[in-house]
Formats: C-alpha cells, sequence, structure tokens
C-alpha cells in the first residue's frame, strides 16, 4: 500500500522532543542523505525546516535499500516514529534538533536530476543562475523567510488599514497612461487596432476617481509598472500599499502611516517606532544632507564654507563663487587616517557623478595647533583663514574635510554621494538602527536649467500649499512667471527609513481650475490635457472632495525588514537587472500571426 501522502501528519519543521514515540508521516525534499556505512541519514526538508530520518538496515531493509538510492532533491513520504536523539546528536540549531524518525516505511513520489546549483543558505552563485532557476533558489531557507515575512507585513498592513475602515478597491491594469514620471508599459489592442492600453505606473487616477465617487478611505496592495533604469530597490513592477483618504490634511495620512509602521516593526521585528516621525523641510534636508532622503543613521552634515572659500586664491572655489555657485564641505570624522590611495580613489569616483575632483585637506595637531595638511591646504593661508574654516565646517584635529564647488544642484549631488559613501566605506553606520523621517515642504516645481522651463517635481495632481495658491495667478489667463512658481510649496511629503525613500504622497488638487492651470504650466495644452486626463478634469467638476494620500513601496519595506540588499531578494519571480525574467525568458518574441492581428509590424535594427 503507498503511504497516503495526503494524510501528512507534520511538518519538517514540527517534531519536538515530547512528541517522542508518536508514529508521523512526513513529505518533503531530500536535503542530505547520508550513508553512514550502515545506518542511513536523510535531512528531509519542507518550508516548515529540516527533519532527520534514520533508516535502519535491520530492522527495516526495504526502507533502508531505498533510502541507499536517494539523492538530493527527491520527493518522498515518509512513515515512522519519533525517537531522541543521543545526547551527542542532538542539534541546537535545529527546530527539530532533539528528534529523528526510525522510518518503517518510504515512497519515493519523484525523482530529481542534479540541480545546478546546492540548495544551501550561503549559496555563491551568480544571480542569473539563481534566477533562471528561481523554483530551486525558492527553496534556501533564506528566500523562504524573506517571502514568508513579506506575506506577514502585507497581513499586518491590511489588518491595520481594515481595522481603521479603509476599503480595499482593486483598479485596472490595462488603461490609459498614469504619469509618475517613467516611461509607460504599453500593451495592443487587437479589438481596437492600433490602439494600446499602458500599464498602470500607479492607481493614481482611480483612486483620486473612488474619492470623487464617495468610497472615503482606499487602500490597495496594488501592483505598478514602470519602464525606467532598474536599480537594487527598483525593479519595472513592483507593489505599492496604496491609500487615499478625503477630507483630509496631510497630518491625516500622515498619521494612520505612522501607526501602521510602528505595528509592522513591532510585530515583525519587535522594534519599537518612536512616534511621531521627525518632520524635515526639503530646504533642510538640501541642505543639510544634499539629497531629499537623508539617512539619519550617521551625523557628517554638509556645512557650507564658501565665505572662506572666497578668500582663497584656489581657482576651482574662484570658478564657483565667481558664477554665484557655493562651496560646501562634509567632515569624515577621523578621516586623518585615510590612505592616499582611498582619497584617490575616491576622487577618481566622484568623477563619474559629474565632479570635476575631490578637493579635500587633513585637520591635525601640531605641537598643540591646529593645522591644515596635504590636499588643498596651502590655499588656506594663515591661522585668521584656518580658524575660519574650522569654525564653518567644524572639524577637529583627525578629521578630514572633503569639498565641492559648483552650482547648488552639483555641489548637494557629489556630497550627498559622498557622505554616503564615506560612511559606508568607514562603517560609520550603526547595525540594526532604524532612522525614519518625513520630508515635507517640497517645492512644487523645479528648474531645468537646459530647456529653461519648470517641471513638476511630483505627479501633476499634487495641491500646491494653500499659503502659495497665490502664486499660481489663477485669475490671469497665462503662465506665471517662474521665479514664482518656483516659490510654490507642495502639500507632498516623502517617507524616509535609512536613507531609502519609503514612500510618497500628497493632497491633491481638487479643484478643475487649479489642475487646468497645473497643466497648462507643464506645457499640457487643453487638447492634450482633454485627451490626456479629460476623465479627471471631467470628474473633478462634478463635485471632489478634497482628497489626498500615499503609497509605499511594499518591495522596499520588505527589503529593509529582510535586510536584504536587493528588492529581487523578496519577489519571488524578479526580473534581473536587464529587465528580463531569466526563468521564462521573458520579453519574447511572438508570432507572426499574432502581430499581423494587432496591426503591429516590428523594424528589427540592424544586428
Ligand atoms: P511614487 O512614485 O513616489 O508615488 O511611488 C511610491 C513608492 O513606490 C515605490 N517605488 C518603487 N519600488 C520599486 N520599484 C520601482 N520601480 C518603484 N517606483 C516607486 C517607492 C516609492 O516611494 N501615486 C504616487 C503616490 C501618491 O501620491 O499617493 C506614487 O506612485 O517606495
Amino acid at each position: 500500500m503507498p503511504l497516503a501522502y495526503n494524510k501528512r501528519t507534520h511538518t519538517c519543521g514540527d517534531l519536538r522532543a515530547a512528541d517522542v514515540g508518536k508514529k508521523v508521516l512526513l513529505c518533503g525534499w531530500v536535503a542530505t542523505a547520508r550513508d553512514h556505512g550502515g545506518m542511513v541519514f536523510v535531512d528531509l526538508r519542507d518550508r516548515g525546516g529540516l527533519t532527520q530520518c534514520k533508516f535502519n538496515p535491520d530492522t527495516d531493509p526495504k526502507a533502508h535499500e531505498i533510502a541507499r538510492s536517494l539523492r538530493s532533491e527527491d520527493v518522498v513520504a515518509i512513515e515512522g516514529e519519533v525517537a531522541p536523539r543521543g545526547p551527542k546528536n542532538v542539534n541546537p540549531n535545529l527546530s527539530t534538533g532533539e528528534v529523528e524518525i526510525n522510518v518503517r516505511e518510504i515512497d519515493v513520489l519523484s525523482r530529481a536530476d542534479t540541480p545546478p546549483f546546492e540548495i544551501i543558505d550561503d549559496l555563491d552563485t551568480n544571480e542569473d543562475t539563481r534566477l533562471q532557476y528561481r523554483y530551486l533558489d525558492l527553496r534556501r531557507a533564506p528566500v523562504q523567510k524573506a517571502l514568508i515575512m513579506r506575506h506577514r507585513l502585507a497581513k499586518t498592513v491590511r489588518d491595520y488599514f481594515y481595522r481603521h475602515g479603509f476599503l480595499e478597491i482593486e483598479t485596472p491594469i490595462l488603461t490609459k497612461s498614469t504619469p509618475e514620471g517613467a516611461r509607460d508599459y504599453l500593451v495592443p489592442s487587437r479589438v481596437q487596432n492600433g490602439k494600446f492600453f499602458a500599464l498602470p505606473q500607479s492607481p493614481q487616477l482611480f483612486k483620486q476617481l473612488l474619492m470623487i465617487s464617495g468610497y472615503d478611505r482606499y487602500m490597495q496592495i496594488a501592483r505598478c509598472f514602470r519602464d525606467e533604469d532598474l536599480r537594487a530597490d527598483r525593479q519595472p513592477e513592483f507593489t505599492q500599499i496604496d491609500v487615499e483618504m478625503a477630507f483630509v490634511q496631510p497630518e491625516d495620512v500622515m498619521q494612520h502611516v505612522e501607526t501602521c509602521m510602528a505595528e509592522v516593526f513591532e510585530k515583525i521585528l519587535g522594534v519599537k517606532v518612536p512616534l511621531p516621525i521627525p518632520r524635515i523641510t526639503y530646504d533642510a534636508a538640501m541642505r543639510d544632507y544634499g539629497i531629499d532622503r537623508p539617512d539619519l543613521r550617521y551625523e557628517m552634515k554638509i556645512r557650507d564654507v564658501t565665505e572662506v572659500a572666497k578668500k582663497t586664491d584656489f581657482n576651482v572655489f574662484k570658478a564657483a563663487t565667481d558664477s554665484a555657485g557655493v562651496v560646501r564641505c562634509i567632515v569624515a570624522p577621523g578621516g586623518g587616517e585615510m590612505t592616499r590611495k582611498e582619497l584617490d580613489g575616491l576622487a577618481e569616483e566622484i568623477k563619474g557623478i559629474g565632479a570635476g575632483g575631490l578637493p579635500y585637506v587633513k585637520v591635525a595637531d601640531e605641537g598643540g595647533k591646529t593645522v591644515l595638511q596635504t590636499g588643498v591646504a596651502k590655499f588656506f593661508a594663515g591661522d585668521a583663514m584656518i580658524g575660519e574654516l574650522l569654525a564653518a565646517s567644524g572639524a577637529k584635529p583627525g578629521d578630514t574635510i572633503f569639498f565641492a564647488a559648483g552650482s547648488i544642484g552639483d555641489v548637494c549631488k557629489h556630497l550627498a554621494w559622498l557622505r554616503e559613501t564615506v560612511a559606508h566605506r568607514r562603517k560609520m553606520i550603526p547595525e540594526n538602527t532604524w532612522k525614519w523621517c518625513w520630508v515635507v515642504d517640497f517645492p512644487a516645481f523645479g528648474w531645468d536649467a537646459e530647456s529653461k522651463s519648470v517641471f513638476p517635481m511630483h505627479h501633476p495632481f499634487t495641491s500646491p500649499k494653500d499659503e502659495d495658491i497665490g502664486h499660481l495667478h489663477l485669475s490671469d489667463e497665462g503662465v506665471p512667471p517662474a521665479a514664482d512658481l518656483l516659490k510654490i510649496r507642495a502639500k507632498a511629503y516623502d517617507i524616509v527609513l535609512n536613507g531609502i525613500e519609503l514612500g510618497g504622497g500628497s493632497i491633491r488638487i481638487h479643484r478643475a481650475d487649479v489642475q487646468s492651470k497645473i497643466f497648462s504650466i507643464l506645457g499640457i495644452t487643453r487638447e492634450q490635457a482633454q485627451i490626456k486626463f479629460g476623465f479627471l478634469l471631467d470628474a473633478l467638476r462634478f463635485g471632489a472632495p478634497p482628497h489626498g494620500g500615499i503609497a509605499l513601496g511594499l518591495d522596499r519595506m520588505s527589503m529593509l525588514l529582510s535586510g536584504s540588499q536587493s528588492i529581487r531578494d523578496v519577489i519571488a519571480f524578479p526580473k534581473n537587472a536587464r529587465a528580463v525574467c531569466p526563468l521564462t525568458g521573458a520579453p519574447g518574441d511572438v508570432a507572426e500571426t499574432q502581430l499581423r492581428e494587432l496591426g503591429l509590424h516590428i523594424t528589427r535594427p540592424a544586428t
């Protein structure tokens, strides 16, 4: 009689000393099979864990014979009795480490070929191979742990929002462009030949429409699609915890996100998030950290040294200050010990992000006197100038001061990169530390020096702050002067954890006249606006409540909670860095007949 594998009694992670003597039926994969010249030991694995199974040739010769033929990843069902392990054989690292199974019967349910890599925790195989055989990679305990954690995260978030009266409502995947600043993934329509759906970059417009429909308090764990350059924290298809509420101000949305996050961290990591999460204005974040998603786990704030730099004869500083630029610095504490090689390496790398070089000085103590050494030290002539630099930078003997000179935008970019790089290299980031902040008061528009025009910092549905709305000159027909537009702050907020943007949201424009004005500022003509967003403009005319919301990256949150380095580690079937799925080979070719049906013709680039 074959074993009734559908009547499993336990998972491979369940059995304890208290179960000794029980008759059990387990199923799973052979993790290892060891023939000890007589006894055969098999570690059986399922997603519950591992259980050691013992096959004795004297008492159960038939089962033992089969066990001898087992290879890694064969699938078996076994029946036997739970027995205590001898004190010497107890494995404290395994939840089932106090027991083993004396196997009486075994059925081989499926034989496995030799896998392309071992199913072990510390696997050192290239990522594409792991992704090509992702179903094997997913058998590894660390990957399983991350996915189970992701499930618990999604459940905790849903429970929180359901408890607070939010409705989970699905929004379309085949839709029209929902602009979030990336390219769209397009899907051709067969029925409407020559036309395309766009996959949603976010449910933004639909959640706004739901507010207009009166479905106050919406949430969705929503799949989004963006065709953009990939990084460790970006995937072409990813998941958002998407939220929208009516009759709210920013603090109402922020308060729900904070308490939800505190619940997640408490439940999943047992970590308390001190509430309220501190708020930093965009201007302060850019001034102190050079970036709108500051990592607050370490200090190294940016300091302005333009005034003293102006007094030097260093032509890099001169060129910057003569053209209305700035000179700013960061101080690496203890950076005096950095070698020439390290410093030259940093200088080379920073050129990769557009800097001309990396001026620095070391601060030292010479017989009780603080002096500057090496690098650009010679340009700070005299005690007064040195004193001024030390006061402005806050540097002490033993530190290294790194400078950046040029336009504010470039200086911020270069010092933000440097701050992060130095903190990592010099191991200044404390482990198991969680530093949250909200970044608020974003400017509504940025300035693009190349095209000499404004661009929206967030999506074009973001409401200006009430006190800044005058700068829109609503009663005038034309586009307001750029100088006025750049004064407008948005009712937008980003939540940042350890230097990673977890989420962003805003209060939306709920007035058709304001929305039309924003479109015209962005160079979207009335006709284009009607074609692209006519449905939204129409809806805004039929009773739109003030509303706002946020979206949080579920993948990024899972990555941080599981200590992973990439969001690919917390997605069951991710794309690789080239936006390809090595498992299925997608995206792939399609048959000529399918193209013809869709009215498409591919012009292949010459190879
Ligand atoms: P935003 O574009 O800021 O806002 O996205 C919100 C959050 O989604 C995550 N995210 C990503 N995660 C992985 N891969 C990507 N390619 C990717 N792009 C974004 C980030 C980000 O903070 N509709 C607005 C939200 C709103 O205003 O309510 C939106 O999508 O964690």
